[in-house]
């Protein structure tokens, strides 16, 4: 059993730890040979419907959800193109309206989740071109979509999913880049410059994977805890939002993730004294503001962790109790690094307790009903 982990205790450290070869192989045979470009060979969307899109519907269920939610960042500010992000089960039951030139896109790692599924017929009945990211090309939902993009992160056995997401995220990087360049709302030089920062994100996974010592420390802090809140403003909202389901997930300790300016508007009531909030503040544009919701939670006795850059460390521990930072890439690629503190984090909270970490009590790898 050890030698299927490759040597790690369980899968999930293990596949945490495969996300930079998961990066590589994702982006493999996707990237231009002059690094300028994006290209999907095997996209039955015409270069002519993706400039006739006018909005797009995202469409997943759990952690595919969440990279959902970075995916409407990616491509509103990529391929500026109008975005939803819906959980499966809703969308079906909403009367979601879909037109001519909506393209959906439905994320799955397994492909097999009933209700993402569901939603996919629902979207083609009404006539929409769907997209599937899956990580399994042989799943009921690659069968059904009119297309299907697939990550590349191998086998994931663990329930808490890892390295899916994080290529998930990937995928929508090179599909906002790829529409980016078809509806010419990138220059090739501004594409090239982020396909250069994509192409150092394996590396500097590895990077944050070192830092395991320290996050383990912190989880064993946290695991003493029964409620905390992760806060974050942007793209750090939508990863606050996994990291805060993965931690419920695998530690069963509550958590809830915040947007940081929602705070005032009722939850600041349950911050109290030593509660841990957890802060990502790696977007700069909203920095003071996401530093003056930390300062909200501080003066209400929160002890707060944030994770940011390094070089920001001595500034912010003026006003915070932790900092754990990722190495430097562009705002929008923060995602791809954050995220592994967090579940770094998660992982070693629900090892301090014990618990079954890669099959959490009451959960399927894949939900197959509804
Ligand atoms: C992730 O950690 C969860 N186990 C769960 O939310 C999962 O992402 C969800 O059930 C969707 O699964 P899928 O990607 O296989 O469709």
């Amino acid at each position: 059993v050890t030698a299927e982990k490759g040597g790690f205790d369980h899968f999930m450290l293990k596949e945490i730890h495969e996300q930079p070869k998961a990066y590589r192989d994702t982006m493999l045979g996707r990237i231009n040979e002059d690094g300028k470009g994006v290209h999907f060979t095997d996209l039955n969307l015409t270069k002519e419907q993706i400039k006739n899109i006018r909005n797009i519907q995202i469409v997943a269920c759990g952690t595919a959800y969440h990279a959902g939610l970075v995916g409407r960042n990616i491509i509103e500010s990529l391929a500026k193109i109008p975005v939803e992000t819906d959980v499966a089960s809703e969308y079906r039951y909403r009367s979601p309206i879909i037109a001519k030139d909506t393209l959906v896109i439905v994320v799955s790692q397994s492909g097999e989740t009933a209700d993402t599924l569901a939603a996919l017929r629902e979207a083609q009945a009404n006539g929409a071109h769907v997209i599937a990211v899956t990580n399994v090309v042989g799943s009921s939902i690659a069968r059904d979509a009119n297309d299907v993009i697939a990550t590349l992160a191998g086998p994931e056995i663990a329930v808490a999913s890892t390295k899916a997401y994080t290529s998930q995220l990937i995928a929508f990087y090179l599909l906002g880049l790829y529409m980016a360049e078809i509806r010419e709302t990138k220059t090739t030089e501004e594409i090239a410059h982020i396909l250069a920062a994509m192409d150092s994100l394996p590396e500097q996974v590895e990077q944050v994977l070192t830092q395991a010592p320290i996050i383990k420390e912190y989880a064993e802090h946290i695991a003493q805890h029964k409620h905390l809140f992760f806060i974050g403003r942007g793209v750090d909202y939508a990863v606050v939002q996994e990291g805060s389901l993965k931690l419920k997930e695998i530690s069963y300790i509550h958590s809830e993730a915040y947007a940081a300016g929602e705070l005032k508007h009722g939850t600041l009531a349950l911050i109290e004294e030593g509660i841990p909030v957890i802060a990502l503040a790696t977007q700069e544009d909203v920095l003071e503001k996401t530093l003056s919701n930390i300062k909200e939670v501080k003066a209400r006795g929160a002890e707060v962790m944030v994770v940011s850059y390094e070089e920001r460390r001595e500034e912010l521990m003026k006003s915070v109790d932790k900092v754990l930072s990722i190495p430097r890439t562009l705002p929008l690629l923060t995602p791809a690094l954050s995220v592994v503190v967090l579940q770094l984090l998660a992982y070693y909270a629900s090892l301090a307790l014990e618990h079954d970490v890669d099959k959490p009590r009451n959960l399927a790898k894949s939900v197959t009903v509804e």
